[in-house]
């Protein structure tokens, strides 16, 4: 087992460049399954989603080559609709629900487990599969797998119930073949939606509206390959902000999109720390004194339910009253324990948490509940008085790449231990 060892009081001071996003990259790569052809995709993060989902294709019969942040995606031999034999893989990643639309999108089949993911809520996919359904499919999920299959598949008119990431992008990848034309609404806006829809379209798909409440989709009768650049991960960019704030740092962050950090860049102006767009990127500068505030989680552009866990460590320590209220998990707190841990006052009931601001936090045992809890965690060690042990590293490596190498060139004393236990 790998722990990570904080030394906590070094503000981060310095410059990083961020990856491509994780969400959206995960997204990428199902997708050009449905090409047939040959995709160049770079920009894509060094993490371990990325080689699950690499794998996965692998498996399947695509040919991928990858090297440094470059990944060659060769779909031209028949790709396997039937996802069964690898359920130890798909159940390991939430993304693997991505293999549903694209397959069926290409052969009107598929046999794909139900998806696993970080464990913050119940997480059902009866969205995709309404849309799916929608486009003609028959779906039936037996033995934990979802099997469908489709005659045809013909554009349809379909409305989200609820503004789902994963059911929106699902959508879209089993629509761009089928015939006449699909409209979505009430979609997510989130960025890696946008960058799949400018993927598909640079494939030759007729995908009009991503980053609107609704998307128009004309089927297409084929696909090519093209070359495509990650858009930069919004998650890493504000873990890096938050770090930088909560340490009483100055952090410049390369290779972001400002507009898409506006939510949390209003919180951050809010405590107290500074925001400031420059030439080469985003400057969070930490004041050494954060004030309480409140947040409510909500699909873009409000505020990331995935930055709500770092966030939660700035406001342990922020002068007064914070409120997080939670409204797309019902379970995403349970890292507030590790933090009790470490002297923090935090009280939660059901969707809120009701933060009172301590002096500081102490370091001491604590673990990654899940991949942003994991970085939650790291910044509570970057911020505590003496050395934090974290474990259940596995979670943080999942979405984040040379985490460690970063925070070190950023001055913060972090360092990776292996362990018998
Ligand atoms: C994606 C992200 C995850 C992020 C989340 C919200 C990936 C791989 N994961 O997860 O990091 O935290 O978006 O930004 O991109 N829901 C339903 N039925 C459905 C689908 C969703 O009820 O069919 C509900 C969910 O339980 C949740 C809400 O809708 O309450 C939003 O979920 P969704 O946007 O689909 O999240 P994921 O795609 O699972």
């Amino acid at each position: 087992m790998e722990k990570l060892i904080i030394e906590g009081g070094c503000p981060l001071e310095g410059e990083v460049r961020i990856t491509g996003a994780k969400n959206a990259v995960l997204g990428l790569i199902p997708a050009a399954i449905l090409c047939g052809c040959v995709n160049t995709i770079d920009n894509v993060p060094n993490i371990k989603d990325v080689h699950k989902i690499v794998g996965i294709l692998e498996k399947l019969g695509a040919s991928i080559l990858q090297k440094d942040d470059v990944l060659t995606i060769d779909t031209r031999n028949s790709i396997s609709y039937d996802c069964s034999p690898y359920q130890d893989e798909t159940g390991k990643m939430r993304a693997s629900y991505y293999l549903l639309g694209a397959l069926l999108g290409r052969y009107h089949k598929a046999i794909v487990p139900l998806p696993g993911g970080c464990n913050i809520g119940d997480r059902p996919i009866d969205q995709h599969i309404k849309g799916f359904k929608a486009l003609g499919a028959k779906v039936v999920i037996e033995h934990g797998q979802v099997k469908m299959e489709a005659e045809h598949l013909v554009g349809a008119n379909i409305y989200l119930d609820v503004v789902s990431v994963g059911a929106t992008i699902n959508i879209m990848l089993a629509a761009v073949l089928a015939e006449g034309t699909t409209v979505i609404e009430n979609v997510a806006k989130e960025p890696h939606i946008v960058d799949v829809a400018n993927f598909l379209n640079l494939m030759g798909a007729n995908v009009k509206g991503a980053g609107t409440d609704t998307i128009r989709i004309r089927g297409v009768d084929h696909l090519h390959g093209c070359s495509y650049s990650v858009v930069p991960d919004q998650i890493t960019t504000g873990t890096y902000m938050m770090a930088a704030a909560a340490t009483g740092g100055n952090v410049l962050l390369h290779n972001v999109i400002p507009r898409h950090m506006e939510a949390l860049s209003a919180k951050l102006r809010e405590m107290g720390a500074t925001v400031v767009e420059e030439a080469g990127g985003l400057r969070v500068i930490g004041n050494g004194h954060l004030k309480g505030v409140a947040v409510k989680t909500l699909p873009y552009p409000g505020f990331p339910t995935d930055l709500q866990q770092p966030m939660a460590v700035l406001m342990t320590i922020a002068e007064g009253n914070s409120v997080i209220i939670e409204s797309i998990f019902e379970n995403r707190f349970k890292y507030a324990e590790e933090l009790r841990k470490m002297g923090a006052n935090i009280v939660v009931n059901g969707r809120i948490a009701n933060i009172t601001g301590v002096p500081g936090l102490s370091a001491t045992h604590i673990a990654a509940t899940d991949l942003r809890a994991g970085a939650a965690m790291v910044i509570a060690g970057l911020v505590a008085d003496g050395e934090t042990t974290i474990s259940n590293v596995h979670y943080i490596d999942r979405g984040y790449e040379n985490l460690e190498e970063n925070i070190r060139s950023l001055g913060g004393k972090i360092r990776r231990i292996q362990t018998a236990d």
